[in-house]
């Protein structure tokens, strides 16, 4: 397959398993998706692992919150996948700027236009709001003036080893917060500590489906109570939820990009 023309600083090019590309973040040390296909990946976690098809026949505008944003692979595969007649307002979260002037380039059509932080558009069914900066910091800011409540979340982030600040118990009460009762979480990750950290926050912790090399991932809702299978493993695990206090090393990642 074609790559991008240019490819943005502090990151390489990849192909994956599906023929579609990814990027290489130098700063995080991983690639944004898994080699087994960047696509696929994209349709088994976001948009069959949120429901997107059956929840745009419920919500007007379907409100859809990406946890980073990176090279703009759940944006895309989002619009080709909700039908013309639907209405969608998808919010996204990236604290390196390089990727969004880069994205800005390569889809031109899209006609995004910044205003300070954000970067935004309507195109035909679409609203899209991409805010640049520290997701902790940016997504209460917006939210202050734009009260929506998210009906679908894809989290994104990088892995929680690499990228803990947006996998702790302070940050999924903050989704929980600026959610629809109705809101379906979906995740790649299946490790245990994320899932305490959800149901220890309020969620309703469900098996997701596997992809490439991994056998599952996580879903998470706010309507019903963690898998009963899940919480017995839960309750004996001696891992620890989350929590923002001990991030120090992340941070330093973080003000470098
Ligand atoms: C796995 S990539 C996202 C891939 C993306 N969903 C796609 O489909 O192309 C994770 C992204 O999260 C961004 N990120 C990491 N920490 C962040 C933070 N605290 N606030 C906002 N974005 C962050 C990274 O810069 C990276 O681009």
């Amino acid at each position: 397959m074609k790559g991008p023309s240019k490819i943005p600083e502090g990151h390489e090019f990849i192909e994956t398993g599906d023929g579609s590309f990814t990027l290489f973040s130098t700063s995080f040390q991983e690639a944004c998706h898994s080699l087994a296909g960047a696509r696929e990946e994209t349709i088994a976690y976001y948009i069959k692992g949120c429901h997107i098809l059956h929840k745009c026949q419920e919500f007007s505008p379907l409100n859809i919150l990406e946890v980073g944003f990176g090279l703009g692979l759940g944006l895309l595969t989002t619009m080709e996948m909700i039908p013309s007649d639907k209405t969608c307002h998808f919010v996204s979260l990236e604290k390196d700027k390089r990727l969004l002037e880069w994205f800005c380039d390569e889809h031109r059509e899209l006609n995004l236009k910044w205003s300070g932080q954000i970067l935004s558009s309507s195109v035909k069914n679409f609203q899209i709001t991409l805010l640049l900066g520290d997701g902790r910091i940016e997504l209460p800011k917006y939210l202050e003036s734009h009260p929506i409540k998210f009906h679908a979340i894809y989290q994104d982030a990088f892995s929680p080893k690499k990228n803990p600040t947006l996998w702790t118990k302070e940050w999924f009460t903050l989704l929980k917060d600026s959610s629809h009762g109705e809101v379906t979480l979906s995740t790649y990750s299946a490790s245990s500590s994320i899932r305490k950290t959800l149901h220890e926050t309020g969620w309703g912790v469900q098996n997701g489906e596997g992809f490439g090399l991994k056998r599952t991932s996580t879903r998470a809702v706010l309507n019903s109570p963690t898998n009963q299978d899940i919480e017995s493993f839960l309750h004996r695990s001696p891992v620890k939820a989350l929590i923002d206090e001990d991030l120090s090393l992340e941070n330093e990642v973080l003000k470098r990009i």
